[in-house]
């Protein structure tokens, strides 16, 4: 059998674990809003039309941040439509939908104090410039006292402290596409406009839609030459599919992660040495997930219609262990990734899926979420696993196992995925200490296509792992295309 070797001592320490990390992204868009975290008709519904049994698993989750209300809708959006009694009904340019307004930033600020999750704002910049931003901050933010903020049904402001400067704009998809240079201006103008009217936000940049961009390290360059100072972090996005059948490639996904992520530090790093500063910014991976793109781009496009079923892709125990092992990469990048979200929360290539009046219920890529939600804790323990490589034709060689671990209050916990299509790898790591298991998880399948459905909702759900501690070395097999989580009680 192949083997994977993991020293791990709690005194190598990346970086604390961030629990923005756990992210996760409500767009107007799809069922994702309407149908999804509200339907005022639905059997579960609370006194503010949010379904109970949606809420009960974004919970289960263990979603930490919310980024609201878009993604490319946000860049024809005019937040003042969705607040007060009269609620204009819009084109979405973004997704060619019909936007009823029905839900705005007071309805979605009560689900997200509902969910228990922080809300991360995307201001308008496609259409828009400072002055709207302005207007949502006071309107947000501030104290009662001024024309906006009076307008505000609830007296305490919202307090959101982090807000995006946007979405996507490098991409000629998005509504008011500009140049790196048009954006980096704008950027940073409409952040040194909310600071002005609170300093303390923490801001984020738009990076690129993703590092296949022609302009992927140009627009960060450019953009954060402009906004260095005024901006705390820059975002990146990114999306895995299997792309030509190359499953290998596409269970290595983490690899591109990383190497995406490592690309956008060091260059937000050599801006910082041009600048002669010695801040460092950081990155908010304010989009990823698994996303069959290719079936989205075949499908005929749906026109103007309210909350359309758009890309509520199945996903199935593959996509699941390519989900954790992205969790495992931003984990591990913890020291310079400041917040993550997965996108999307509800039907919109989401872990929760339902049905309008019918029920909701966990994808295969829900699992591998909520566990690493709820076990990682404390500090990042830095992780280098020696095991065999396998060659994969996007990627080249990369290790068969990847894994982190994360340590606190003397309990290790180690996550790990076996990347091997058919072969199972004995895991062994070595603690530094004595422990026993506390707990153990895995998600596998003899058949990696299965999935969790509307009439088979617990098709794929986690197993209980074995796994064993015996002279201070966790033992456990990896059976093939597996993500694991195990916690170790200390001595
Ligand atoms: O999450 C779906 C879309 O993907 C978002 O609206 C956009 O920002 C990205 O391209």
């Amino acid at each position: 059998m192949l083997t994977a070797d993991i020293v791990l001592s709690p005194d190598f320490v990346v970086a604390p674990v961030r629990r923005r990390l756990f992210g996760s992204f409500v767009e107007h868009m799809g069922r994702c809003v309407y149908t999804g975290i509200y339907e005022p008709d639905h059997p579960t519904a609370d006194e503010d039309g949010f379904r109970g049994d949606v809420l009960a698993l974004a919970r289960e989750l263990g979603i930490t941040l919310v980024r609201y209300p878009g993604g490319n809708f946000v860049s024809g959006y005019r937040w003042e439509d969705g607040v007060g009694a009269n609620r204009p009904v819009r084109r979405d340019l973004a997704w060619h939908s019909i936007e009823t307004n029905e839900v705005g930033i007071d309805e979605f600020a009560r689900w997200a104090a509902k969910a228990g999750a922080e809300i991360m704002y995307a201001v308008n910049l496609g259409t828009r410039g400072v002055a709207e931003a302005l207007d949502v901050h006071e309107y947000l933010n501030h104290p009662r006292g001024t024309h906006l903020s009076d307008l505000r049904p609830t007296a305490a402001p919202h307090g959101v402290k982090l807000w995006c400067l946007g979405n996507e704009l490098d991409g000629p998809w998005q509504t008011g596409h500009k140049t790196a240079y048009e954006y980096g201006r704008l950027a940073a103008e409409t952040a040194r406009a909310l600071r002005q009217a609170e300093p303390g936000l923490e801001l984020v940049a738009c990076g690129s839609s993703n590092s296949g961009m022609p302009t992927f390290g140009a627009w960060e360059s450019t953009v954060l030459e402009l906004a260095y100072d005024q901006v705390d972090h820059i975002s990146c996005h990114a999306y895995y599919e299997v792309l030509d059948g190359d499953v290998d490639s596409f269970l290595a996904s983490a690899v591109d992660m990383d190497h995406f992520i490592d690309s956008v530090v060091a260059t937000a790093d050599a801006v910082g040495a041009r600048l002669k500063s010695r801040k460092r910014v950081g990155v908010s991976f304010d989009e990823w997930n698994v996303w069959y793109q290719k079936r989205f781009v075949a499908e005929e496009p749906v026109r103007w219609r309210v909350a359309p079923r758009l890309i509520e892709d199945t996903y199935d125990v593959a996509d699941a262990v390519v989900v954790g092992n992205l969790l495992i990469s931003l984990l591990r990048h913890s020291d310079r990734v400041a917040a993550a979200c997965q996108a999307q929360l509800v039907n919109v290539i989401a872990p929760i899926r339902t049905e309008p009046g019918g029920p909701a219920w966990r994808q295969t890529t829900f699992h591998p979420f909520a566990l690493t939600s709820r076990l990682a804790r404390g500090t990042v323990l830095r992780t280098e696993v020696t095991c065999p490589t396998r060659s994969t034709s996007r990627y080249g060689d990369v290790p068969v196992v990847d894994a982190v671990a994360t340590h606190d209050a003397g309990e290790t916990v180690v996550l790990a995925v076996n990347r091997h299509r058919s072969s199972p790898v004995e895991l062994r790591v070595e603690l530094g200490s004595l422990g026993e298991v506390a707990e153990a998880w895995a998600l596998w399948d003899e058949d990696t296509s299965a999935v969790n459905s509307m009439s088979a909702p617990h098709r794929v759900v986690p197993r209980p792992g074995q796994a064993e501690v015996v002279d201070g070395v966790l033992r456990t097999v990896l059976p093939p295309v597996s993500w694991h989580a195990i916690r170790v009680h200390g001595e």
